[in-house]
């Protein structure tokens, strides 16, 4: 059995037999932990009430079950005081902040960086690798002539620094010390992601359903984690294991987002669960032949890849996800957070492309100083100057017809500028981390009638052979469904059972199902299939703001600053002069 054992610095799984005596538990625990036999010790209640003391009694003489939680506290601790303890930090050993990287990147860090390509003749070279990944990047910058020493990595800021004295502030003054640099933008030498993977085709199928089904466009955020792509060295793949789809108002050209009331309960659930949100994804399709299920081919290098409204879109995205580095003066550096169009290709069949935008997009988006152009999806365009903000001079080169480099004024600026590609890919066998092979309803689908209720929750539980109980419950939008209900909203006390669909433990899972909680939400069930199904109401418009711009052909819109407070969206005048350079 596993035994949890909660200690100020977190959470560990310790597992046990039933004729364990209390003192060999207690010896393993503190291995586990790193203490000695009497640095410390375990209570049963959080109070420190109920010590577990080390004795020739065994664990289920002291009615300690499979799945329960102990609360262990070094000796000498000042004790529990109350809520901080799930929060509660090791002690840092200095003043600085220290910066927490992502477990991948501190992984990768500490690899040699090989390429571990298939040695098979038969096979061709892969293409020269157009970007170096993330992590081969800093070992250029950080391994050159004097190797090893400190790099670090920029921190582009396109605001007027603060704080200068020796003038009035802007409109009035402006002085070299605090002017921004001027911005030229250059195709990014590096990837932060290299790969993107969703584990099976169903998880990106259903997610294309809606389209389906209504023809209206659809959004989502991409659950999964950042692993190591062994393709190439050094490099991250983001896998996808779920598709969360927030509440959003959508028409086959337009999207939005509306305020989401469960955002935070989901961001637990999948903490919980192991996962993150690593990206978000959205359709762009547009039926060509309803009969065979084809769709138009309409993003190709004739039209743009990803309109400069979604680049903006997906900076802002990436600014709310930027990257803990520690190579950065402010700890952070670019973002790993990805972006996918689901969109028709060339075979007029869906295809999924993957992108991110650059650090110097990022900063411009963060800094206000880039809007999409009225008229023209594939073109932004820099703001310029006003009395209310100093908008630096942006730049970008390309060749003339003689082949000359010449450097434009970023208005308009064409967003291949700003925008990397990413491969995606499936997996050739299936791959997942949900093993209900049931299909719970998906959240926020009720204009599809596609309601998550106990309706829907007892019909599911009707197909399912009630074998293997971890089957069954081992489903995203189910979780959600179960944590999220406002019948029966299991808070807290679903933690085991996440516990146990993360380690793909049934028997966790079966104690969780002797539990109160899963015999109350059977007895619902049996009420809910008894009384007729009422309809719910449908989806309202939240408190966002609508920032429409009128683009033709109108790709679709969104309002990604939702919380953000009032942003206002002129068209900027995009000069009807511009020819893309030949
Ligand atoms: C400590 O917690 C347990 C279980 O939560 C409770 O039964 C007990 O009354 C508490 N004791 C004190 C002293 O707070
Ligand atoms: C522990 O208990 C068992 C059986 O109850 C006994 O055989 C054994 O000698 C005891 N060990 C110690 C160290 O007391
Ligand atoms: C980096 O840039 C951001 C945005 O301009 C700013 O808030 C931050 O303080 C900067 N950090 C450093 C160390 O310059
Ligand atoms: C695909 O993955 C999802 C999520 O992990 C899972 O629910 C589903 O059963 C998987 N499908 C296949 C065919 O493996």
């Amino acid at each position: 059995k596993i035994i949890r054992v909660q200690s100020p610095n977190g959470m560990k799984k310790i597992s046990a037999t039933k004729k364990e005596t209390a003192a060999a538990f207690l010896n393993k625990v503190g291995k586990e932990f790193g203490f000695t036999s009497n640095g410390f010790s375990i209570y049963l209640n959080r109070n420190k009430t109920n010590e577990i003391q080390s004795q020739n009694k065994t664990l289920s003489l002291l009615k300690i079950k499979h799945g329960d939680m102990l609360f262990l506290y070094p000796s000498g601790s000042p004790g529990p005081s109350g809520e901080t303890m799930d929060v509660a930090m090791p002690h840092s050993s200095s003043s600085v902040p220290q910066i927490q990287e992502d477990d991948i990147d501190q992984y990768l860090a500490k690899q040699e960086g090989k390429i571990y390509r298939n040695k098979d003749p038969q096979l061709h070279l892969d293409p020269p690798v157009k970007h170096m990944s993330f992590h081969a990047y800093i070992r250029k910058l950080t391994g050159g002539a004097d190797k090893g020493k400190f790099v670090a990595l920029e921190n582009i800021s396109c605001k007027i620094k603060s704080g200068c004295e020796g003038h009035p502030p802007w409109p009035e003054g402006i002085c070299t010390k605090c002017q921004p640099s001027a911005i030229t933008l250059n195709r990014q030498k590096y990837r932060h992601i290299d790969n993107i993977m969703f584990e099976n085709h169903t998880i990106a199928d259903r997610f294309l359903d809606f389209w389906r089904k209504t023809g209206s466009q659809r959004m989502g955020y991409l659950y999964g984690r950042y692993i190591e792509h062994k393709d190439i060295p050094l490099a991250i793949r983001a896998e996808v294991a779920a598709i969360y789809e927030p509440p959003q108002i959508a028409t086959q050209n337009s999207l939005e987002l509306v305020d989401d009331p469960k955002a935070a309960a989901v961001e637990e659930i999948a903490a919980k669960l192991g996962l993150r949100k690593v990206g978000w994804i959205f359709t762009d399709l547009l039926s060509e032949d309803t009969r065979i299920g084809t769709v138009k081919y309409t993003r190709n290098k004739d039209s743009y890849f990803l309109s400069a409204e979604e680049c903006i879109t997906a900076g802002h995205f990436q600014n709310l996800h930027s990257n803990p580095c520690r190579l950065s003066p402010d700890g952070h550096f670019g973002s790993k957070f990805i972006t996918v169009v689901a969109t028709g290709g060339p075979d007029n069949q869906v295809h999924f492309e993957g992108y991110q935008v650059s650090n110097q997009c990022m900063a411009l988006v963060r800094d206000e100083c880039l809007l999409p152009c009225r008229d023209a999806p594939e073109l932004g365009y820099a703001k310029e100057s006003s009395t209310e903000q100093y908008v630096p001079d942006v730049f970008y080169k390309d060749k003339d017809k003689f082949g000359n480099d010449i450097t434009y004024l970023a208005r308009p600026l064409p967003v291949e500028y700003l925008i990397i590609d990413i491969t995606t890919t499936f997996p050739k066998d299936p791959q997942y981390t949900f093993s209900s092979t049931h299909r719970f309803p998906i959240e926020n689908r009720d204009v599809l009638g596609e309601t998550q209720d106990f309706h829907s929750l007892a019909s599911y539980l009707s197909q399912c052979p009630s074998t293997v109980f971890l089957d069954i419950v081992s489903d995203f939008h189910l979780l959600l469904f179960l944590v999220t209900n406002e019948v029966m909203p299991l808070k807290e006390s679903i933690g085991l059972l996440l516990d146990a669909v993360k380690m793909k433990d049934e028997e966790l899972a079966q104690t969780w199902k002797n539990s109160e909680q899963w015999a109350t939400i059977e007895q619902l069930c049996s009420k809910y299939l008894r009384e007729p199904k009422t309809r719910t109401s449908p989806l309202t418009p939240g408190s966002t703001i609508k920032c429409h711009y009128h683009h033709r052909p109108v790709p679709w819109s969104t309002a990604p600053w939702v919380g953000a407070g009032p942003l206002q969206c002129p068209p900027p005048p995009c000069g009807p002069a511009y020819t893309a350079p030949s």
